[in-house]
């Protein structure tokens, strides 16, 4: 037997000893990382001896103190250095800026002694690890909200987002740069918003659609995604407030207004798309007649009804239909 072999033998039986000192530690109950939810562990006995660990390990990440982002660097290169591409991340490198505080690893994962002094590793001492499933979107959300609470997350607590669990890394990605601008978890916005309201996206591809698809308008067009005053999460005081930022000529103010504008353009437009003209909800004349008698004007099919029921239907008298300012615009036929 040569020397070298030997010498390899020996460095096995080292290896098996560390490892067995390691397995003895954990099984010592130092195990700090069994952050599994407790729902997928079996009942009773086992159930409380894993709430226990949970638990402990728990008061252990919560107990732990700050340790600077040096000594993660040293382990994370590659996260490290994703992040520092982020505009989170720039506030490490480079000159201090007036009020912009420094975003550091520890900022948003939680003091982590306990992770470093377990040697790191998935589920050890991380009091905060953003994976889903893992912790609530609240306990999540606390870091965030420490330093961005303000502006426009001033009504983000009870938000439709908020009171459903939604978190705020379902719509952004932290760690690197996946859009162009406020660190979405998609490319665009749109698509971020797709992963969950895949309704809404497959409206946008119906032949009536505001431009989304092709990129000229987006969800915070009329969305304020961390919460508003206004139900639907929109952010103008009202629906028509929204649309008159786009459409400022439908705001009058006219001689003759057809009340139904007034109270909301959703009575007759789906803004998120359809697959009638105009973005409207239905075809005309229905659409007129789902408030207007149908005995006033004829509108079955047929030769001496097709002005009332072809092309643009009852607009092709009554064309101003959002409202009129001609002074015999009584009717909305000018
Ligand atoms: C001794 C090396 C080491 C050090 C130091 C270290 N880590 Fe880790 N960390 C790891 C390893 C290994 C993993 C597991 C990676 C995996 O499973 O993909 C990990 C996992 C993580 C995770 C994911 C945890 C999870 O459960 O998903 C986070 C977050 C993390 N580390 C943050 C930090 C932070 C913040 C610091 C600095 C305070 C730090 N790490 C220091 C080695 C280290
Ligand atoms: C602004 C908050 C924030 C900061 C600051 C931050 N992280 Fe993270 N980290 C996250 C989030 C959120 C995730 C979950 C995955 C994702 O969104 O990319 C994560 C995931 C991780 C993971 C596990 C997944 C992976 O990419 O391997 C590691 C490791 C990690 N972070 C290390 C670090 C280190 C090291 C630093 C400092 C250089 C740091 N983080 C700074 C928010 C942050
Ligand atoms: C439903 C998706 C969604 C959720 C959840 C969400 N955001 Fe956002 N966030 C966005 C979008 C979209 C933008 C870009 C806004 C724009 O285009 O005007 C943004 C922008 C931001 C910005 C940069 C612009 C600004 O307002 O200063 C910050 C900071 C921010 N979000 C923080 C948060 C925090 C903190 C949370 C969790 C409390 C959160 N976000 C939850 C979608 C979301
Ligand atoms: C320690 C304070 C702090 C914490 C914690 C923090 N942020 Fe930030 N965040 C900042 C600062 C400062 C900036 C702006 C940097 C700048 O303007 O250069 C910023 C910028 C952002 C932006 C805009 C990024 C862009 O590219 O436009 C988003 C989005 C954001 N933060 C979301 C979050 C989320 C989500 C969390 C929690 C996971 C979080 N932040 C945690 C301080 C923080
Ligand atoms: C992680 C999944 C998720 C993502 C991503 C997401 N949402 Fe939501 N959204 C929800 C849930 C859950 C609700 C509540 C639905 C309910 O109560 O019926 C909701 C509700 C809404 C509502 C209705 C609010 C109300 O009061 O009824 C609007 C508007 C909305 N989201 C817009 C957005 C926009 C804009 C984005 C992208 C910036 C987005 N959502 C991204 C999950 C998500
Ligand atoms: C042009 C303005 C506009 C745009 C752009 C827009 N929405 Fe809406 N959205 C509205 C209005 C107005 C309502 C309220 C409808 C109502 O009250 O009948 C609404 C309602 C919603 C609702 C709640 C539906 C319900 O009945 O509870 C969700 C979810 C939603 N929008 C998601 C989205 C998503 C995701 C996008 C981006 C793909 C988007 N919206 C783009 C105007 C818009
Ligand atoms: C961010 C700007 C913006 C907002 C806000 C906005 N729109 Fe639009 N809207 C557009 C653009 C851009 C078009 C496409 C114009 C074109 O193709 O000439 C459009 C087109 C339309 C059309 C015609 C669609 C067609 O098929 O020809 C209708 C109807 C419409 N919008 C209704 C609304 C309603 C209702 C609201 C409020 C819920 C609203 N818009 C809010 C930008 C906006
Ligand atoms: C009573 C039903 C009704 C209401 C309510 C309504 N619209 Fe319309 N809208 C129509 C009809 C019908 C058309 C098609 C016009 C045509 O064919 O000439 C239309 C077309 C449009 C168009 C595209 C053509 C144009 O005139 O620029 C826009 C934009 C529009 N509406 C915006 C709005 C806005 C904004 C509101 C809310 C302030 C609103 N509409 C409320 C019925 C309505
Ligand atoms: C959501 C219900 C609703 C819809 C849809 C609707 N209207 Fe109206 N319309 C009204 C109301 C309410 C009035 C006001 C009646 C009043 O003042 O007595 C009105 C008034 C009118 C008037 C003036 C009548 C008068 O007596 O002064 C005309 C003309 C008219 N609408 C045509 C239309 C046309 C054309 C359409 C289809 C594009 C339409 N309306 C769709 C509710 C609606
Ligand atoms: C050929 C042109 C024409 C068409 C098409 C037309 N209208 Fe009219 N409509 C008129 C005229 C003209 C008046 C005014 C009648 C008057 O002066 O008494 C009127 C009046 C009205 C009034 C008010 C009537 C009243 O006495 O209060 C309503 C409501 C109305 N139209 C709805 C509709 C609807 C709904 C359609 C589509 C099915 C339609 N119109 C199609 C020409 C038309």
């Amino acid at each position: 037997m040569g020397a070298t072999q030997k010498h390899q033998r020996k460095g096995k039986q080292m290896v098996f000893l560390v490892l067995a000192f390691v397995a003895l530690l954990a099984a010592g109950g130092c195990s700090s990382g069994d952050r599994a939810p407790a729902a997928k562990a079996p009942p009773a006995a086992a159930a409380a001896a894993s709430r226990t660990t949970a638990t402990q390990a728990r008061a252990q990440a919560a107990s732990a103190q700050y340790v600077g982002d040096r000594a993660c660097i040293a382990c994370h290169k590659d996260a490290a250095e994703k992040y520092a591409k982020t505009l989170m991340g720039k506030t490490l490198s480079g000159p201090a800026r007036p009020g912009v505080q420094r975003v550091d690893c520890e900022s948003c994962h939680g003091p982590a002694s306990a992770h470093v002094a377990a040697g790191g590793g998935k589920g050890k001492g991380i009091l905060v690890t953003f994976r889903s499933g893992i912790e609530l979107a609240a306990v999540q959300n606390q870091p965030c909200l420490k330093c961005h609470e303000s502006d426009e997350r001033r009504y983000w607590k009870s938000s439709a987002h908020d009171s459903r669990d939604v978190s705020c890394v379902s719509c952004h990605k932290l760690m690197e740069n996946v859009s162009d601008r406020f660190a979405l978890a998609k490319p665009t916005q749109n698509d971020t918003c797709a992963q969950c309201h895949l309704v809404r996206k497959a409206q946008s591809f119906r032949n009536a659609h505001m431009a989304a698809r092709e990129g000229a308008t987006q969800c915070s067009n009329c969305h304020a995604p961390h919460g508003s005053p206004t139900e639907k999460l929109l952010k103008g005081n009202s629906v028509n407030e929204n649309c008159y930022n786009c459409h400022p000529e439908k705001r009058g103010p006219f001689i003759f207004e057809h009340a139904p504008v007034r109270e909301s353009c959703t009575n007759c437009h789906e803004p998120h798309g359809t697959l009638n003209d105009n973005l409207l909800k239905m075809r005309r004349p229905r659409l007129c007649q789902s408030c207007h008698v149908e005995g006033r004007h004829p509108s079955s099919a047929g030769l001496a009804n097709t002005v009332y029921t072809f092309g643009a239907s009852c607009l092709n008298c009554h064309s101003r239909v959002h409202g009129s300012n001609h002074p015999s615009g009584n009717f909305f036929l000018r």
